[in-house]
């Protein structure tokens, strides 16, 4: 049996767009555990200069550290145990300023560390994820993928280049854009989007 790792930051609940779709693609995992952390409850550390610095120490440095060093990264590394102990992770958020939101990056912060989840040898970098899939669903009020904002669109291609970097083996995205537009605009967007929801959750589960 996998593990599929349910990664989301959702703050409207009921009303969001993106938990709707979330929970169309967790309707369709079949043969696979469902383990889900919720960003807006248990919110990840923010890199500061003490924890920083132990995470330097530790990773960059090889040093080991006194324990009361040691406990500024016990966040940081049970939720990269988290992901490393999952076959697949879906991250789910809405579009907040062009990006990801604060949380989300934080996540992201908190699993990208150098000797778990990537490495560096020889001058150049590897992704230690391999065998993973990932899955990033995000909606946005406004339009991306055609016209003049097309440059601006910096969450959904950030997510992928976290995730590639990491070495994840196959990297997908949804994004349900124009949410914030005409009903007709939002209403074929959002069928899109469930239906590429629907072929991934086919693809991963048959
Ligand atoms: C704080 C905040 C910032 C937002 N920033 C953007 C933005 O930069 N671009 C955009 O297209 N939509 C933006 N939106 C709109 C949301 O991304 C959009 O309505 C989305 O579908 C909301 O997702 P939800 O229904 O899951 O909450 C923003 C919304 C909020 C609340």
């Amino acid at each position: 049996m996998t593990k599929t790792l349910v990664v989301k930051y959702v703050p409207r609940g009921e009303r969001s767009n993106t938990r709707k779709i979330l929970e169309e693609f967790k309707s369709r995992v079949k043969n696979s555990t469902i383990e889900e952390l919720d960003l807006t409850k248990d919110v990840p550390d923010l890199f500061l200069s003490d924890n920083l610095m132990a995470y330097i120490s530790r990773d960059y440095l090889g040093q080991s550290l006194p324990p009361e060093q040691k406990s500024l990264l016990t966040k940081m590394d049970k939720m990269t145990e988290q992901v490393k102990s999952a076959d697949m992770v879906v991250l789910a958020y809405p579009m907040f300023n062009f990006s990801m939101p604060a949380a989300v990056k934080a996540w992201f912060d908190s699993i990208m560390l150098k000797g778990h989840t990537w490495d560096a040898k020889d001058g150049s970098y590897a992704g230690l994820m391999q065998g993973k899939k990932a899955l990033t669903i995000v909606s946005s009020g406004g339009a991306y993928s055609t016209g003049p904002m097309k440059a601006w669109e910096h969450a959904l291609s950030l997510s992928n280049a976290e995730f590639q970097f990491m070495g994840f083996s196959e990297v997908k995205g949804v994004l349900a854009e124009a949410m914030n537009r005409d009903e007709d605009t939002k209403a074929s967007n959002f069928a899109k989007a469930i239906k590429d929801i629907h072929a991934i959750a086919h693809d991963w589960y048959g």
